[in-house]
C-alpha cells in the first residue's frame, strides 16, 4: 500500500526544525497534535463585533489530552537514551499519556496518583496501557517529590513536565495556532496546574517571533481553580481543592514559568471559582457541542470572567481592530463521565410505549 505524505505525521516529523531531536532519536509517535481550531460563535458575540474567539480543542489528541505533544518528544527521548522505564507523578492525564507512550515504546511505565482524586476515564487509559499505576495516600504535590527522588536515585526517566523535553513537545500548540491564524493571537487563555503548558505555550510564541515566522505576541492568561491557585496567591496551598481534579495542584513545579508567561506577555494569572468552572463546562458542552473536562474549562470560565470584569472594553473602541482570543481546552470530556453525569438530571424513566414517549417529549 502507498502511504502518502499528506498523512499527519504527529509532531515531531512536523516540527522537526524546531526540535531537539537527530535522526538517531527513535520517533515514538501517535500521529499527536492536529488538533482542531473551532470558531466559537457564542463567546465571540458575548465579546463584541470586532471580536474572534477560537477553542483549541486538545482533547482530540491520541490519549485525549495535549500531555501527547510532550509525551511524544520525552518518550522518544527516553527511547534515544537507552532508558528502559519511565515514571511519572500525576492528576491523571499525565499518567494516561506516559503510559500509552510508553507501551508503544516497549518501556516500563510507573504512575503515582494521588488515591481517589482522579477520573475515571484517566485511570482506565494508565491501567489498560499496562503501567504500574500506586495511589499514594497524599496529594499530587506529594506523589511529585516521591517521583523526583527515585528518578534521581534509579536509571529512571521522569516524564513530568519537569522534564524539558515535554516543554519542546508541547510548544507546538502555539505553533499550530499560528500556523492556521497566520500570525499569534492577540490573548491566549489556558488553565494552569503545575503550570507546564503556560511555559511551553509562551516559549513557542517566542521562537516563532525570534524566526521571524509571526510578528507579534500573544498576551498570556492563565487560570487555576480558586482552591487550587498558589500563583494566585502567592504562596503554596498545602491542601489544594477543587472539582476540577487535573489542576487540583498547590505547589507547581513550572511556577516561574507561569509568573514569567504572564509578565513578560503583559498577561496576568487569575483565579476561576468552581461553579465558574462549571458554567463554562456545561456552556461549551451545551452550546458550542465541544465536551471537555472541568479543568479545561477553567480557560473559558476565565475568558467569561474577564469579559464581565470590563477587561476587554479598550479592545471594543476600536471596532476595526480584529481581536483575537484563543482558548486552550486541554482535555476531553470523556475524561470525567461521573463530573457529566453529576452536573446535569438523570434519564427519566418511563413506560415503553409511544404515547408516555411523546408525552415527555412534549408533543
Ligand atoms: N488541563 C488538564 C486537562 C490537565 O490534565 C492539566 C495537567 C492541566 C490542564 C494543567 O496543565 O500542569 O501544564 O499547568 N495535568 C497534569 C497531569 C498535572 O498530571 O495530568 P499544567
Amino acid at each position: 500500500m502507498k502511504i502518502t505524505k499528506r498523512i499527519w505525521p504527529g509532531v515531531i516529523e512536523h516540527y522537526r526544525k524546531f526540535l531537539p531531536v537527530t535522526e538517531k532519536t527513535p520517533i515514538i509517535t501517535l500521529k499527536e497534535g492536529n488538533t482542531p481550531l473551532i470558531f466559537s460563535y457564542n463567546l465571540s458575540k458575548l465579546l463584541g463585533k470586532n471580536f474572534e474567539v477560537y477553542l483549541k480543542y486538545e482533547g482530540l489528541n491520541p490519549t485525549c489530552s495535549f500531555k501527547d505533544r510532550g509525551m511524544t518528544m520525552a518518550v522518544s527521548k527516553a527511547k534515544e537514551a537507552g532508558s528502559l522505564a519511565v515514571m511519572c507523578a500525576s492528576t491523571g492525564n499525565t499518567s494516561a499519556s506516559a503510559a500509552a507512550y510508553a507501551a508503544r515504546a516497549s518501556l516500563d511505565c510507573f504512575v503515582l496518583i494521588p488515591k481517589g482524586a482522579i477520573a475515571l476515564g484517566k485511570l482506565s487509559q494508565a491501567l489498560i496501557h499496562n503501567a504500574k499505576v500506586l495511589a499514594v495516600n497524599g496529594n499530587f504535590d506529594d506523589a511529585l517529590s516521591i517521583v523526583r527522588e527515585i528518578t534521581k536515585k534509579f536509571p529512571i526517566t521522569l516524564v513530568n513536565s519537569l522534564n524539558p523535553f515535554r516543554i519542546e513537545g508541547q510548544k507546538t500548540v502555539a505553533f499550530e495556532i499560528c500556523d492556521v491564524l497566520g500570525d499569534a493571537p492577540d490573548f491566549q487563555i489556558i488553565p494552569v496546574g503545575n503550570a507546564g503548558n503556560i511555559t511551553a505555550s509562551w516559549k513557542g510564541y517566542k521562537e516563532y517571533k525570534k524566526l521571524g515566522i509571526i510578528k507579534k505576541l500573544p498576551k498570556m492568561l492563565g487560570f487555576q481553580a480558586a482552591g487550587s491557585a498558589p500563583i494566585v496567591k502567592n504562596k503554596i496551598i498545602k491542601n489544594p481543592q477543587t472539582i476540577a481534579t487535573a489542576i487540583r495542584i498547590g505547589n507547581p513545579a513550572s511556577w516561574k514559568g507561569a509568573v514569567m508567561a504572564g509578565d513578560e506577555s503583559g498577561g496576568l494569572i487569575d483565579m476561576v471559582t468552581d461553579k465558574e468552572i462549571i458554567n463554562a463546562y456545561k456552556f461549551l458542552a451545551s452550546k458550542e457541542g465541544v465536551f471537555v473536562e472541568p479543568a479545561s474549562a477553567a480557560s473559558v470560565a476565565g475568558l467569561i470572567k474577564l469579559a464581565k470584569s470590563g477587561y476587554f472594553t479598550h479592545y471594543t473602541l476600536n471596532i476595526k481592530q480584529t481581536v483575537r482570543i484563543v482558548c486552550i481546552l486541554t482535555g476531553h470530556g470523556l475524561k470525567d463521565p461521573d463530573r457529566a453525569i453529576k452536573s446535569v438530571k438523570a434519564p427519566r424513566v418511563i413506560a415503553a410505549n409511544t404515547r408516555a414517549v411523546l408525552k415527555e417529549m412534549g408533543y
